[in-house]
């Protein structure tokens, strides 16, 4: 059977910089063989953790929302993509929420339906300095570390504002494309 990928678009912004590149990675692990389901943040209704922990309890998550559907392509999947801009110096607000919910895995009970599960980033911004994506890099590091989530590779792509900017470094597209393949 294929592998299962789903890629999460963490910018509000369709066809923009984040899109293309988690695009990039998503269609390196279809050439690998994999399926791939896209989800666009922004499009989707997800809530903020309320921390009432019903999720540890053996409870569905108490946020009557699109994260309960979400649980069981996670659950599904055998790889994600994570893509945020930097916004402020951290993730989007859509991604923050969205990795909040995350502590639904982990409880014993859940934290098993995700074993072996792997990632990649992408991270697209508009200032020049490498160091600007620093707290979303460790954000994603030990978050997924935490959840024993593999972290496979990372693109950080500074120098890209204007929507689809990204379309001009051809290399690091590429990069992104080598990432998917290496995901599956
Ligand atoms: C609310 C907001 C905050 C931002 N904060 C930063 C920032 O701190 N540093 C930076 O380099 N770019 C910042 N940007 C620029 C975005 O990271 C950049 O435009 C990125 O390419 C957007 O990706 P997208 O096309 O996928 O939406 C910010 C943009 C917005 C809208």
């Amino acid at each position: 059977m294929s592998k299962q990928v789903l890629a999460v678009v963490g910018s509000p912004r369709r066809n923009g910089n984040t899109h293309i590149l988690v695009s990039k990675i998503a269609e390196g692990a279809r050439a690998a063989g994999a399926a791939v389901d896209e989800l666009f943040l922004g499009e989707l209704t997800i809530r903020e953790c309320d921390g009432c922990h019903a999720c540890w309890k053996g409870k569905e998550c108490s946020k009557n929302d699109d994260m309960r559907e979400i649980y069981a392509k996670i659950i599904q999947s055998d790889a994600i993509i994570f893509g945020t801009p930097v916004y402020w110096y951290g993730p989007t607000a859509l991604m923050k929420a969205f990795i909040d919910r995350l502590v639904y895995f982990n409880c014993p009970e859940n934290r098993r339906k995700i074993k072996g599960l792997s990632a990649a980033t992408a991270i697209p911004f508009e200032e020049e300095d490498l160091d600007t994506a620093r707290g979303v890099v460790e954000f994603f590091q030990r978050s997924l570390a935490y959840l024993e989530i593999e972290l496979l590779g990372q693109i950080i792509v500074p120098g890209v504002g204007e929507k689809g900017a990204i379309r001009h470094k051809p290399e690091r597209l590429q990069e992104a494309h080598n990432l998917g393949r290496t995901l599956v």
